[in-house]
């Protein structure tokens, strides 16, 4: 994820800045830079790859020189990590120069208009048109032509800017990316995050959505975008660089739950157009014609990123109407696949660099068929050797466990199947209207999910002793079963099954006795009725049963021993919504355990051996 920091006082800039850069390391980047004001010029260093390689451009170069500087380190969505699309930016004149966290949805209309206009673009990158609007509009106010900027902007973003034309100033912006002022002494910061600035100051003002910031070295002005005045209260730090880093999350794994907001909303940003009912997909170029010569469909990953994949399958085949089966990537790579030139091979992965994956990539493009890859790391080799690449926008995962990268990687197997379905008409308007509204809920109803933490916390603390759990769903929700088992085993350490509900009376139900746990999920309408004689067949040999179900189903309260709800959507989305609290359950099942989540015994993040 994209990291921010930004200074003005004193003090020599570029060294502060880089060390902020490395306290943000920890977030993944691909590749960074800063931008010094000497008094005269702009000064930018840019490297694509670690901070040691900027080190090293820094050495051959020389430390710019200044008391006023912003740097950036980035995770790549609009635009290959290279040294060009390395922020900072600026506009033609290099007068105005900016960094940016978040995604510019309107940035190629804006290009375009800006061009039009006589603008030269040089980077692949959505931030430029930012340097350019302020370029356009400045007229001897800087915070002037930032707001006239702001108010073209669609998108996710919190900016850092500066100019040598008021070099007196850093202003920053923010709207869904995370912003913040620090509070020195003679001396100001901006950053996306706590670390960043930590070693200077522990006083900072966090920004809100609409609002922006004009810091000098003595003075902190915050306002909404409008211009209007916002009085804030200073937020005094008290965590330790370690727990900053956690955004005061106690591990990653929880703060990337408690991401999945933001982490849906960033994938879906520009990607679906309701009023033309459309879904604009632009790293895949899949076109009718293509549709209608495609007989069917492989999906190949490992792990959750296969768990998605099964959920991929029940929505292709729903919406698109083209056979789908999934593999795993281990098991692909030696089964002699039939595929050929009209088999569409979807490979998802989170890293992009599972050996396995990657191999089931290659073995079927040697037999012709066409690879489009879903992965949430640009330039990562199954994006560089697929011929289409949809990314999810979910920043990067440090945990071992897969959180928002599986909820994302279900939104975008939902907006693939939806432009499937559209270009090979099998879907009707209206029903393509109908799921693109219900997924734009998404984010805000997974934010309802999250209020109700702690109710789940004191069920995994109740039930932590377990040793052996069941979970239990028929369609979607089996898929979602199987990646709640994964969960709660891999971090918890608890044997943990999924079945199918409708398998339990073929061997299963021996192992259901008094006192048994069973995770049951019943969240498909026209399943309902199956799952509740199941869970009744549970409940009759005193299994104890969590159940998940659409709020305010009465008729589960009286036979389930635990409900969660899940809020109310399209039975084809609620996998999105119903594996939040499973996460959470394997979370505080594991906490209380006192497991070493983040990190699981044996497992890796990315798993580049066979
Ligand atoms: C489980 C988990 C793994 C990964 C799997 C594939 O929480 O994270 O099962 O999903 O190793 O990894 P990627 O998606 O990077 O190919």
């Amino acid at each position: 994820m994209c990291g921010i920091v930004g200074y003005i006082g004193a003090k020599e800039a570029a060294p502060l800045l880089i060390d902020g850069l490395k306290r943000l390391e920890y977030r993944g980047y691909d590749s960074a830079g800063i931008a010094v004001f000497d008094g005269k010029d702009i000064n930018m260093v840019k490297a694509k790859g670690k901070l040691s390689i900027l080190d090293e451009r820094i050495d051959k170069q020389g430390m710019p020189k200044g008391a006023l500087g912003i740097g950036h380190t980035r995770w790549a969505t609009h635009g290959k990590p290279s040294d060009i699309n390395a922020h900072p930016h600026n506009d033609c004149s290099g007068d105005f120069v900016v960094v940016h966290n978040g995604i510019i949805e309107n940035y190629k209309e804006l290009r375009e208009m800006l061009k039009a206009k006589g603008h030269t673009f040089n980077t692949e990158c959505d931030t430029e048109v930012v340097a350019h609007l302020i370029e356009e509009y400045y007229d001897g106010d800087l915070a002037e032509a930032v707001k006239k900027m702001l108010a073209e902007l669609r998108g996710s973003f919190a900016l850092g800017i500066i100019s040598k034309k008021e070099p007196d100033k850093i202003i920053g912006a923010r709207k869904d990316s995370p912003l913040i002022a620090g509070i020195g002494s003679g001396e100001n910061f901006i950053a996306s995050d706590i670390p960043a600035i930590l070693p200077h100051t522990r006083d900072i003002y966090i920004l809100e959505d609409g609002e922006m910031v004009v810091l000098t070295d003595n003075k902190i002005d915050i306002m909404n975008f409008q211009g209007d005045r916002v009085e804030k209260k200073v937020f005094h730090v008290d965590w330790d660089a370690v727990s900053a880093e956690k955004g005061g999350y106690p591990h990653f794994m929880l703060k990337e739950i408690h991401e999945q907001p933001k982490a849906l909303k960033d994938t879906m940003t520009g990607r679906i157009d309701i009023n033309g009912v459309r879904i604009k997909l632009d790293d895949i170029t899949i076109t009718r014609e293509d549709v209608s010569r495609i007989d069917k469909i492989n999906i190949v990953a490992c792990g959750t990123a296969y768990h998605a994949g099964i959920i991929g399958k029940y929505t292709i085949e729903r919406l698109a109407r083209i056979p789908v089966e999934v593999d795993i990537a281990s098991e692909y790579r030696y089964r002699d696949p039939m595929v050929d030139k009209n088999t569409l091979v979807i490979i998802i992965s989170q890293s992009g660099e599972t050996a396995d994956t990657l191999a089931a990539l290659r073995e079927a493009r040697k037999r012709g068929a066409r690879i489009l890859a879903i992965t949430n790391v640009v330039g990562s080799s199954v994006a560089r050797e697929a011929r289409d690449v949809l990314y999810t926008w979910a920043g990067p995962e440090i945990a071992v466990a897969s959180t928002k990268a599986y909820t994302t990687q279900l939104v975008s197997l939902c907006m693939l199947a939806l432009d499937l379905g559209i270009k090979k008409g099998t879907l009707s308007r209206e029903e393509a209207l109908e799921i693109m509204k219900h997924l734009k809920q998404l984010p805000a109803q997974a934010e309802t999910i999250l209020k109700n933490e702690e109710e789940i916390k004191r069920l995994a603390e109740k039930y932590s002793a377990w040793e052996d759990v069941f979970f239990i769903g028929r369609g979607l929700d089996y898929a979602v079963a199987m990646e709640g088992s994964l969960k709660l085993k891999e971090i918890s350490y608890v044997h943990a099954e999924a079945y199918a509900a409708g398998e339990l009376k073929h061997g299963t139900l021996a192992l259901v006795v008094d006192g048994v746990p069973v995770i049951a999920l019943a969240t498909q309408d026209f399943l309902y009725e199956k799952m509740m004689s199941n869970i009744e067949e549970v409940k009759a040999r005193g299994g104890i049963v969590i159940a998940l179900v659409k709020e305010n189903d009465k008729a589960m309260t009286n036979i389930a021993d635990h409900i969660i709800p899940i809020p109310q959507t399209l039975s084809l989305l609620t996998p999105v919504l119903t594996v939040i609290p499973l996460q959470l359950l394997a979370y505080y099942t594991a906490a209380a355990r006192g497991c070493d989540i983040d990190k699981p015994r044996n497992l890796a993040k990315s798993v580049t051996v066979e």
